[in-house]
């Protein structure tokens, strides 16, 4: 088997914030495979956003590495850090403000091929038709303006403006939130068909866990800057392990009335901890319903309840086939 194409390890990303200094992800450990689309999902604030900006470099992470096909991204500078950014590709919430308004779509779509490939005009053209029919638009959308179209259309043009290079990997931060439900299934199941097709890998953050089961393989679940639990998406849907996961899937909403009712609620009280003054000891200490002196002691090492998932959780019963063995 192959290795994974994106290895995140040991992740820290600060926000300068004056003289101050705002950890926003402190030490996420994360693995994207091939092809496979991983979720990355936890309430606002909780640092996804912060996460994503490490990964593609957008912040310099302040400690850790970012390894996309062996090359670790922290720390490449100028030309090679443009050419493995080719690799990986963004799509972001709001289509308005990512798309400049004074290119063309065609143009829009185009722009990459420029600073990455040697097309000229006329090829970097025919190519942007191909990727908007791709997308579902039309070659005579080619030469109109991002303001002309509805919210879908310009994620569509986002979408297509992102695969134009054949990244391995895309990622993208809560590309469907701004949409109505109908245009956000319609830009969902493109997006699905698209990196199906082209064998693309996708890290999808949202803060929508129905659009998590639609769309992902593994999810992660974030909180105060720390993945609390990794599994497979239907184990994490099946069998939460992490109180915080519980909390979370409890606090949405199930089509299956069944499953809705027989569903152990855990309510989630207070508000995320100010990341300038993390709770002592585990991150979810201060709001978990089931925490025990430990946990606002001891910061709990991931476990292993299975041998694809990870849990940082004091309470959790790892496999102990799958534990580090002990010097
Ligand atoms: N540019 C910034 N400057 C200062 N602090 C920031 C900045 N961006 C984010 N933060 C802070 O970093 C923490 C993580 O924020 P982040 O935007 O990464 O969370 P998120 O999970 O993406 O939230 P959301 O679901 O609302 O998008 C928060 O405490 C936030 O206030
Ligand atoms: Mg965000």
């Amino acid at each position: 088997m192959s290795g994974p194409l994106l290895q995140v390890r040991d992740l820290h990303v600060s926000h300068r914030i004056g003289r101050r200094s705002l950890p926003a992800v402190r030490g996420m450990d994360l693995d994207v495979a091939p092809g496979e689309v991983v979720a990355l999902v936890g309430e606002s604030g909780s640092g996804k956003s912060s996460a994503v900006r490490g990964i593609t470099q957008l912040i310099r992470p302040e400690r850790g590495s970012v390894l996309l096909d062996g090359t670790d991204l922290v720390g490449l500078r100028g030309k090679a850090l443009r050419r493995a950014r080719r690799d990986i590709q963004m799509v972001f919430q709001d289509p308005y403000s990512s798309l400049d308004p004074s290119m063309s779509v065609a143009e829009l779509i185009g722009e990459p091929l420029i600073v990455h490939t040697a097309q000229g005009r006329a090829e970097r053209r025919r190519t942007a038709v191909e990727m908007l029919e791709m997308v579902g638009l039309r070659a005579e959308h080619a030469d109109r303006y991002p303001h002309e179209f509805s919210g879908g259309q310009r994620q569509r043009i986002a979408i297509a403006r992102a695969l134009v290079l054949r990244p391995k990997l895309v990622v993208a931060d809560e590309a469907v939130s701004a949409l109505d439900v109908s245009s956000q299934n319609q830009v969902l199941a493109l997006l699905q068909e698209l990196i199906a097709e082209l064998g693309v890998a996708c890290l999808f953050i949202t803060h929508d866990l129905a659009v998590v089961r639609q769309i992902a393989d593994r999810v992660a679940v974030m909180y105060l800057g720390t993945l609390v639990e990794q599994g497979p998406a239907d184990v994490l849907f099946d069998a939460p392990q992490h109180p915080y996961t519980r909390a979370l899937l409890s606090a949405a909403p199930v089509a299956d009335p069944v499953v809705q009712r027989s569903r152990q609620r855990v309510r989630l009280t207070g508000e995320l901890p100010d990341p300038m003054n993390p709770p002592t000891g585990c991150v979810f200490s201060s709001r978990c319903p089931d925490a025990i002196a430990r946990c606002h002691e001891e910061a709990p090492a991931d476990r292993r309840p299975r041998p694809d998932s990870s849990v940082a959780c004091h309470l959790v019963e790892a496999d102990p086939a799958l534990q580090p063995s002990l010097p």
